[in-house]
């Protein structure tokens, strides 16, 4: 299995915060069938500081994979950020290219403020697409507007823009709303890929080992590989996702 969506480099972010516990979210992914991990530090938080795009990105991103090396630990990582979309240097850096995208690919992970209002979030991804990206978007289950009004996911569902939940909000761990939010997306078909969004090792860990069980009981098995495997694959290669003319209106 591939997770597309991770905050496994140590010391970058908000996420792992020494290289012993990133190795043990490597380590911990393994054991739960994953061999792929997208790295995707947050990047532009902060619209006034350097983005990680460059050398310092190159540089943390081959420390730690090296790292893996060393301790044999058979994990593929590749490169990407997750971007947060601030609209006064959204333009600049897309222009200027300066985005790492999910394996260097077309594919964007992008991130909005969670009460954003949803006709900005749509704008902003337009332009993405614009661009010439395809923007990914990082956990819509968890902004105000989609938990208000799932249309607006099947919108950007529609104009072919990619719909990643987070394993956390499946599984009731990042709030109520989130939860009752991704559950309806799932149900729908509103959602190309499920990943782990992993900060640590505790409370929001690596691997797949309490999804499965859970999408075992709610999903088809075609479904769930779409999910975790197929798409996620499709996106590192660089490769458009192919939608079946009855995607939206099959009943997983
Ligand atoms: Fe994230």
């Amino acid at each position: 299995m591939i997770d597309l969506h991770c905050h496994i480099i140590p010391m970058v972010d908000d996420g792992a915060q020494s290289a012993e516990v990133a190795c043990r979210m490597a380590l911990h992914a393994v054991r739960s069938g994953v061999d792929t991990i997208v790295a995707t530090p947050h990047a532009n938080l902060d619209p006034d500081q350097p983005n990680l795009r460059g050398h310092r990105y190159d540089e943390f991103f081959s420390l730690f994979r090296a790292l893996l090396r060393q301790h044999g630990i058979p994990l593929r990582l590749l490169p990407g950020t997750e971007l947060f979309a601030h609209p006064n240097n959204l333009d600049r850096l897309l222009r200027d290219r300066r985005v790492v995208t999910l394996n260097h690919s077309r594919y964007l992970l992008t991130e909005f403020r969670f009460h954003s209002r949803g006709s900005e979030i749509t704008a902003a991804l337009d332009r993405i697409a614009r661009y010439g990206y395809v923007p990914v978007v990082a956990h819509p289950e968890r902004y105000t507007a989609v938990q208000n009004d799932a249309r607006l996911a099947a919108q950007w569902f529609a104009k072919g823009y990619i719909l990643q939940l987070n394993k956390g909000s499946l599984l009731g761990r990042l709030g109520a709303a989130a939860e009752r939010s991704s559950h309806e997306l799932l149900s729908l078909g509103l959602a190309h890929v499920i990943a782990s969004d992993a900060h640590d090792t505790q409370y929001r860990p690596t691997g797949f080992v309490s999804l499965l069980p859970f999408l075992e009981r709610r999903c088809a098995p075609e479904y769930i590989e779409l999910l975790l495997e197929t798409n996620p694959q499709h996106i590192i290669a660089d490769e458009p996702i192919p939608v079946p003319d009855t995607y939206s209106d099959r009943r997983w």
